[in-house]
């Protein structure tokens, strides 16, 4: 198979088979022309040998007697290539010319009778049987409606006359058949194998980078059909690459949709702590309040869940402002959701009167993710701290657990979205998001250390 692929490869191309193809027509319409031709040829050859019979007949019918010499006698059946001839009258049979040996006619033919296909059918009889038959020919004479010339000839040489006919037109046809495909070929090349190879090469080239505009096709303006399918193509291109692009923006839409939801379900976490210290005031009127709250907390809550599962989107730039630290981290641990059943340390280690020039809200979104992942690990017991110190032109600032260290999940696919994930109901966005909102601020966010004994990140923030 491998082997009939390679040879027939150049052959797959429409061009080759259009060349193949024109070469086997014009072959064929030259068969066509040659089948009546060949027939003509024998018809008008027979019809020589009649005319050359026929001024025999008349210079011997000239002579005194009706009578010539043997030697003459033979020259002139000779001449004509017959075996006899003979005059037929409206009564009388004047045999003119006989030779001398004797022989047995095979075949008749008359010409009077001259219907194309009993012509062709004639010639085709003699080239199958094969030369060595002897013919007699009927032939009416012009302008004397009652007489007929009757003419014996050997088949031999007018069959070799037709190979000889056969073999030129052959050579001719193969000729007239080999130019006209070249002629075909360029034509058909020019005028639509060119044209396709534009268009599919645009097509693959749309197809690797449809995004990209320098791919666009530019439609030779041509009237016919490969013009509609070139208009058609750029048509569908650009509809395609407005589409494309409205599509990325749905995408980048979704994922801010999902980060917001994120974020939002924290601030909502705390809200839901809230709320359950508002339970337990016994006042009834609180008491009626509460359960309405808490419902449409926890609804706002599974909203959010629901949202985080789709896709994720450009932050916008940090709008940077200088702002204490120290009370910020403090606003963070109001909202990290700690319960007073728990028995979390909470370290505020921020020098006071440390400024920091950054995003202030994003800031607080990146401490409290990393708070809160800290305080989800610690599971009620432990020690958070968080750390600030300024180095050269530089801020550490550090966010210290007592937990038991990333299991090897979170470890595998730290900071990457959705998959860093080793908590139950967790989304595994927020270490992307912190990330995300480090680097916009020109800094960088390492795991410093993780282990049973605890787990350290360190935001590194330059001026
Ligand atoms: N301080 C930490 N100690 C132990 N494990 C941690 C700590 N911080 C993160 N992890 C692990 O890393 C995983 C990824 O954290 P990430 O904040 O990205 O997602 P998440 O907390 O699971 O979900 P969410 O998107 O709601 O924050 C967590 O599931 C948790 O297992
Ligand atoms: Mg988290």
């Amino acid at each position: 198979m491998a082997f009939w692929d390679k040879i027939l490869a150049p052959f797959r191309s429409l061009s080759a088979r259009l060349l193949v193809l024109t070469l086997l027509f014009v072959m064929l319409a030259e068969i066509l022309i040659f089948v009546p031709s060949i027939a003509f040829f024998r018809l008008n050859y027979l019809e020589k040998k009649v005319d050359f019979a026929h001024l025999a007949t008349l210079s011997l019918l000239a002579s005194p007697d009706n009578m010539v010499s043997e030697e003459l006698r033979e020259e002139l059946l000779f001449r004509v290539g017959a075996r006899s001839v003979v005059l037929h009258g409206a009564n009388t049979r004047l045999l003119i010319l006989r030779e001398n040996m004797p022989y047995i006619i095979d075949a008749e033919y008359n010409l009077a009778e001259d219907n194309p296909f009993g012509l062709i059918e004639d010639a085709f009889a003699s080239l199958i049987r094969g030369p060595g038959r002897i013919i007699r020919i009927l032939s009416p004479i012009e302008n004397e409606p009652n007489s007929q010339l009757e003419v014996v000839i050997d088949e031999a040489p007018l069959i070799r006359e037709m190979y000889k006919y056969a073999w030129n037109i052959f050579w001719v046809s193969l000729l007239i058949s080999t130019l006209t495909a070249i002629l075909v070929y360029f034509a058909l090349h020019w005028l639509m194998v060119r044209p396709m190879r534009r268009l599919s090469e645009s097509m693959i080239s749309f197809r690797r980078a449809p995004e990209d505009v320098r791919t666009a096709f530019l439609p030779s303006g041509r009237s016919d059909e490969i013009g509609i399918a070139e208009r058609e193509l750029e048509i569908m291109q650009t509809r395609l690459r407005a589409a494309l692009k409205q599509k990325q923006h749905l995408v980048a839409l979704g994922t801010a949709v999902t980060k917001i939801s994120h974020d939002l379900r924290n601030i909502l976490s705390t809200s839901q702590i809230v709320s359950d210290s508002l339970a337990r005031i016994e006042d009834p009127k609180v008491q009626k309040i509460v359960p309405r709250l808490m419902t449409s907390i926890d609804r706002a809550i599974d909203l959010c869940t629901q949202t985080l599962k789709f896709g994720r989107a450009d932050e916008r730039e940090p709008r940077k402002e200088r702002f204490l630290l120290e009370p910020l981290v403090n606003e963070v641990k109001a909202s990290v959701g700690l319960r007073e059943s728990e028995s979390i340390d909470w370290r505020n280690r921020i020098p006071s009167g440390m400024m920091l020039n950054a995003d202030r809200e994003q800031f607080y979104r990146i401490l409290l993710n990393l708070s809160r992942n800290a305080v989800q690990a610690m599971e009620g017991k432990g020690t958070l701290e968080i750390h600030a110190l300024r180095a050269g032109s530089r801020t550490l600032i550090r966010i210290m657990d007592t937990g038991p260290g990333l299991p090897e999940k979170a470890k595998a696919h730290l900071f990457e979205p959705f998959s860093g994930s080793a908590r139950a109901g967790g989304t595994g966005l927020g270490l992307s998001i912190v990330r995300e909102l480090v680097i916009a601020h020109g800094g960088e966010i390492t795991l410093e250390r993780t282990g049973p004994s605890g787990t350290i990140f360190c935001i590194d923030l330059p001026d």
